[in-house]
């Protein structure tokens, strides 16, 4: 009987003393499990008098009653701490910045090509594309430029042999030959593409850079057409004020040949060229096998890195060789 209360308050200490839940119900069967002094003084009471055995049945009740209280109390205490320390490791901090999915997009050159395209496309014009690897045929020889013409050097062509005549072509005309000795007219075809010449690196000058070549040939056809088309382009790319004005100029494969100017107030005379461009000359459309006595043509060829740098502000053509993320991804 005297134990009793001595267990009961040993009992409470463990109970509130427990480190952890898993402690905690280590103290509960050490003192109430089946084989704890608790159950041993229960099975004692069959010895009991009826009197001794209601006392006893009291002091277990209150043991019960206090060990219960003092449990609660340490497993509530115990599961809030558990809470509070989950909730401290799985933390957010939603005030870290997020992490950015890079999302990639046409490069300036790409799209500003685009662009150039989408317009003679909705012209009527169709897509034709030539390889990077040329002929001097269909590089000078259809194109009227003979073999001392001075153009030939003018164009720094890099030879890929020169025994095989195979050069880098130096413009996108070729293929203006190409579409020609393949398809009857009408034609009216735009051609993108790399070209390249052996000129060395600066602000405005790149050994490789990218062409749109134009080509029309049909019955009929006039200076009046080129000039229509051109405007159209420059004020689709530029903006709905913007005048045009054509100057003579000289090419080998077009007769008259003009030299296109858009209006630019940032350069001193208020003009900027943007293209060469001409009459189809005669002596090329009976080398492609055109007859020019029933057809006659309007051919051009626009700079895309020109057009991209003027319309964008790009004042270093290399910055749009570069590849380098930080100016790309301000397009
Ligand atoms: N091929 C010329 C160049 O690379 C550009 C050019 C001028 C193309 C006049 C043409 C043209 O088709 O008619 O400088």
């Amino acid at each position: 009987m005297t134990e009793l209360p001595e267990l009961q308050a040993a009992a409470v200490a463990a109970a509130g003393a427990a480190a952890d839940l898993e402690e905690l119900d280590e103290v509960r069967v050490r003192f109430t499990g089946k084989r704890s002094p608790l159950a041993e003084l229960q099975q004692g009471m069959r010895d009991l008098s009826p009197d001794e055995r209601k006392a006893r049945g009291q002091q277990l009740n209150a043991f019960k009653a206090a060990f219960a209280a003092a449990y609660d109390a340490r497993h509530a205490e115990l599961a809030s701490a558990a809470l509070r320390a989950r909730l401290e490791t799985e933390r957010l901090d939603l005030t870290l910045p997020p992490r950015r999915v890079p999302v990639g997009r046409p490069h300036l050159l790409t799209q500003v090509e685009q662009e150039m395209l989408d317009v003679f496309v909705g012209l009527g014009f169709a897509v034709a594309e030539g390889p990077e690897v040329e002929s001097g045929t269909y590089n000078f020889d259809l194109l009227n430029i003979e073999p001392d013409h001075p153009a030939r050097q003018e164009m720094d062509t890099i030879y890929v042999s020169r025994e095989d005549d195979v050069v880098l072509r130096t413009h996108t005309s070729p293929v203006q030959a190409r579409v020609m000795t393949t398809q009857e007219p009408p034609i009216a075809v735009v051609c993108p593409g790399r070209v390249f010449r052996a000129d060395s690196v600066d602000a405005t000058h790149s050994p490789v850079f990218t062409q749109i070549e134009g080509l029309v040939v049909a019955e009929g056809i006039t200076m009046a057409h080129l000039r229509g088309t051109l405007l159209t382009f420059a004020r689709r790319l530029f903006g709905e004020d913007r005048q045009i004005r054509m100057r003579p100029s000289f090419f080998p494969f077009t007769e008259p040949s003009a030299e296109i100017d858009v209006t630019y107030e940032k350069h001193p005379s208020g003009w900027l060229e943007i293209l060469g461009s001409g009459m189809v000359d005669p002596n090329v459309l009976t080398a492609c096998g055109i007859d020019p006595l029933r057809y006659s043509g309007f051919a051009f060829g626009i700079g895309v890195e020109r057009v991209a740098m003027l319309r964008h502000g790009v004042t270093d053509i290399r910055d749009l060789f570069d590849s380098d993320v930080r100016f790309l991804t301000t397009f």
